[in-house]
């Protein structure tokens, strides 16, 4: 929920971080901080606001010099967002500087010991308490800064990744994980830390995923040397090549990210079952899925665990794997199933879906479910993420970094993956007759220009949404396979425009929610063909007598609800089964349209974090 960047090598710092934490600014935005060891002592600028406000007050205040140096971007956890509690954070004899992203649950009880001893605080973060309690353990143990930390971290319970290094040995960095992410880069002199590679990747391929439980010691001429964090045991660290670009992280001529992100999707799509589809010859290969197939086929039930929109993906995938595959599928919400003592047995298999692959909740899900003995099935984005090492398997999607906030290609792609696991299933299980299956896989091979397609109707739905942009609540509706792409495009609209909005089944309608329709309710409807279409155009009858608003997600061609609705969004025709992957375009467009015209913050809408590595 924060990101965290350091940089030790000849080379000025502040550039490196400073530009190092806009690009992971997407992780938190509500206050920023560095620190600089400029040859004889400490600078620091931190401030309340954006990495931008950052960069006016680090011009105003510091000379910027030095080639050690730390940079955090934050999303609060203790205590408020303001300039005391942004980081980086001192210890009480301002040797030690420290950066971190996470919580540590039991900070108030060290605290009180710390005071106790002497120790003052000038922030409320936890982060104040742990850098002390190192400072105390080494003056204490009188040890070196790395078995400092390794005592500290064994006394702390809760959540980190974290970078720190002393003024009076400015030659290393001591970091360390659990439950938060940490890349180190490797370079030619010069190491680099970051929460993930995007601050680096123009210096070097070449990184360390740090593993939950480690800690490395990052010394300027001897290298980087992995430790684990409850022995300190020597561990021999896997060098990733990495595979990112440049291009993939900059916005590419897109005013925002989300947009960018919107139009990347026919792509996306595509390479995400490229090589894995095959569907002239009529298969489907997931090297992941094949070594375990049994376990799906075998399987009582599939439970799929996620949060959010990666939730949504979820219950596209109840109806897909029911319907091809006849397998029964639950889908919860990862914060509920983690605490209500869910049945799990050694028959079942939990599908965990993240786009980051960091989501607390998620993760905490897949712990259970593995305690209890179920085998667990990752879909993830990115690659080396902790829920993608916590999956006994899984199917990465190749949507390529989502850095907007709101996630847009990650849902697709999971769809993708999620429609490819099930025909799979169903093929093994004789569950879909063969003319089925191979249809199937045609159509999901068109989806990328089908989506290409959809993309078409932005002028329009760009004035739609102006005619929309001022209302105070939308209800989304749709049924079947549409139902979730109702409930993902409530999710977009709120979480970017601050609008409210509700997704529900169609005919849930009657049973509530049409006590809310009056002249002034948008009602956005998705009424492509299907075999609930009648259905679904009576309940546009009940909304239209009620005087509600009608913007309809059409088939092209469509001519029944185009009479009816006040405006529509043109979507091509696909399978029914396969419709969220086009129909779910135009929603995230009029959500992104409208965002824009009420002049939010698309990219980093308030309160909201990317990847939520707490509970
Ligand atoms: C909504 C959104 C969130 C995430 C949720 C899960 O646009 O981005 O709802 O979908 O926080 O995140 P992941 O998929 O990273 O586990």
């Amino acid at each position: 929920m924060c990101g965290i960047v350091g940089y030790i090598g000849n080379r000025e710092a502040y550039p490196i971080i400073l530009n190092g934490l806009k690009r992971l600014e997407y992780r938190g935005y509500d206050s920023a901080g560095i620190a600089l060891y400029d040859g004889t002592g400490i600078q620091m600028a931190k401030t309340k606001g954006k990495v931008s406000d950052l960069e006016s007050r680090a011009d105003a205040e510091i000379s910027k010099k030095g080639s050690l140096g730390l940079g955090h971007t934050r999303w609060a956890t203790h205590g408020v967002p303001n300039d005391i509690n942004s980081h980086p954070h001192y210890s009480n004899s301002g040797d030690l500087v420290i950066i971190h992203n996470g919580i540590i649950e039991n900070y108030a009880s060290i605290k009180k010991e710390l005071i106790n001893r002497g120790y003052t605080f000038k922030s409320d973060t936890d982060t104040e308490v742990l850098v002390n309690l190192i400072e105390e353990i080494k003056k204490k143990e009188d040890v070196k800064l790395g078995k400092a930390v390794q005592i500290a971290l064994n006394q702390v319970v809760g959540a980190y990744a974290i970078a720190l290094f002393d003024r009076k040995k400015p030659d290393e960095i001591v970091v360390a994980r659990l439950g938060s992410p940490l890349a180190i880069g490797i370079g030619e002199n010069e190491f680099f830390v970051a929460s993930d590679a995007t601050p680096f990747i123009e210096f070097t391929n070449n990184a360390i995923y740090l593993k939950d439980e480690e800690m490395a010691i990052i010394r300027l001429k001897k290298g980087v040397k992995v430790r684990k964090i409850k022995d300190d045991s020597l561990v021999d660290p896997y060098i990733h090549e990495l595979q990112l670009n440049l291009e993939q992280i900059e916005k590419g001529g897109y005013d925002h990210f989300m947009l960018k992100e919107i139009y990347e999707q026919p792509k996306v799509i595509k390479d995400t079952y490229r090589g894995r589809l095959l569907a002239n010859k009529g298969i489907i290969k997931l090297g992941g899925l094949e070594d375990h197939i049994n376990k799906f086929t075998n399987a009582d039930r599939i439970i799929i665990v996620a949060c959010g929109t990666s939730w949504h993906a979820g219950l596209v995938a109840e109806y897909i794997f029911e319907d091809w595959a006849r397998i029964p599928v639950e889908v919860e919400y990862a914060s509920e199933f983690r605490y209500r003592n869910p049945v799990i047995t050694e028959k079942d298999v939990v599908i965990a879906i993240s786009q980051s692959g960091e989501t607390a909740d998620t993760l905490a899900a897949i712990k259970l479910a593995k305690e209890r003995g179920a085998f667990v099935y990752g879909v993830c984005n990115v690659v080396g993420s902790s829920i993608s090492r916590e999956t006994d398997s899984g199917t990465y999607t190749h949507a390529g970094p989502e850095i907007g906030v709101a996630s847009t290609k990650a849902f697709t792609t999971q769809i993708t993956v999620l429609t490819m696991i099930a025909l799979r299933l169903a093929d093994v299980k004789g569950t879909i007759s063969h003319s089925d299956y191979m249809m199937h896989l045609r159509e999901l091979d068109t989806i990328p220009t089908l989506v290409e397609e959809a993309l078409k109707s932005d002028d329009k739905i760009r004035e739609i949404a102006y005619e929309f942009k001022d209302a105070a609540n939308f209800l989304y509706l749709g049924r079947g396979y549409n139902f979730p792409v109702a409930l993902e495009g409530a999710l977009k609209l709120k979480e970017i425009s601050y609008i409210h909005a509700e997704g529900y089944p169609a005919a849930e309608m009657k049973h509530g929610p049409i006590a809310l329709i009056d002249e002034h309710m948008p009602v956005v409807v998705i009424a492509v063909n299907s075999n609930h279409y009648e259905k679904v155009v009576s309940n546009i009858e009940e909304i239209k007598a009620r005087k509600g608003k009608i913007i309809a997600v059409v088939t092209e061609g469509d001519t029944t609800v185009k009479e009816l609705a006040d405006y529509i969004m043109e979507v091509p025709k696909t399978p029914e089964t396969l419709s969220p992957l086009v129909t779910t375009i135009p929603l995230q467009l009029l959500s992104y349209h409208i965002a824009v015209m009420l002049d939010r913050n698309v990219d980093q809408p308030r309160n909201l974090a990317k990847s939520v590595t707490v509970e």
